[in-house]
């Protein structure tokens, strides 16, 4: 693999904590950090805006090359997410963008589409090691990864977080929807026929349901040192 960064990958459903983790993680590491479903839900949000269906292939095709998806730091709270140049960030974290989301990222055309772009984002030289967090990261993405991760937590642990960042963020969703959103999008991403969410067989699994945000991060970044030290000594 030569002088390719060192990838962590870490999969799971919504709400088990992926994001905060993977954030806190990479900023751990000294880590470049790819929010793959953030890259979905930009294609939902372009896609809806240009009144294309989600399940109309020719013309997702024919957007996806013309997308310009980018993360842009932010100094010390993670990373905005740029859509043209344009701060998508909230846009694409509300319900309807998040089912969005769910319907482009099922298309073959689509996942095929946006492989390069992940593994160009993470891979990218000036990256010491990258942290990916999506659904088929360690399965798909990067089989090869230095480290894979597969966060879980009981439905009603993620959907109650989901919940509470929504209303955070002063979104009128009842936890009731937020529920059944989630189910629905669980059963769609694990039961596509392309790349559905699964584990991959090598993966470290962490049920964060009883968890604190602290421990999950600690444990991550014991494992993360280790794996990186291990590799120091095989150089
Ligand atoms: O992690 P998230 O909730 O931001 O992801 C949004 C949607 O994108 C989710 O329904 C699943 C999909 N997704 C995917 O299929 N593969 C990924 N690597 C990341 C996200």
């Amino acid at each position: 693999m030569g002088a390719r960064p060192f990838i962590v990958a870490i999969d799971g459903p919504a709400g088990a904590g992926k994001s905060t983790a993977a954030k806190r993680l990479a900023a751990r590491l000294g880590f470049a950090l790819v929010d793959t479903g953030a890259i979905y839900r930009a294609v939902a949000l372009a896609a809806s805006r240009l009144g294309i269906a989600y399940d109309d292939d020719a013309r997702l095709a024919a957007l996806l090359p013309l997308l310009d998806v980018r993360f842009e730091p932010v100094p010390g709270a993670g990373q905005r997410v740029l859509l043209g140049g344009e701060d998508v960030s909230s846009a694409i974290r509300t319900p309807p963008a998040s089912l969005g989301a769910s319907a482009v990222s099922a298309r073959p055309v689509v996942r095929a589409g946006l492989l390069e772009l992940q593994r160009r984002l993470a891979a990218a030289p000036e990256n010491r090691g990258a942290v990916l967090e999506g659904r088929d990261i360690g399965t798909v993405v990067f089989p090869d990864a230095d480290l894979k991760f597969f966060l879980t937590a009981a439905p009603e642990v993620r959907a109650r977080r989901r919940f509470e960042e929504l209303q955070a963020k002063g979104d009128r969703a009842t936890f009731e929807q937020v529920l059944a959103d989630q189910l629905k999008r669980d059963r769609d991403d694990s039961s596509r026929t392309v790349a559905p969410l699964a584990a991959a067989g090598d993966a470290v699994r962490l049920d964060t349901s009883a968890l604190g945000l602290d421990e999950v991060v600690e444990r991550l970044g014991r494992a993360a040192e280790a794996r990186l030290a291990e590799r120091g000594r095989r150089a």
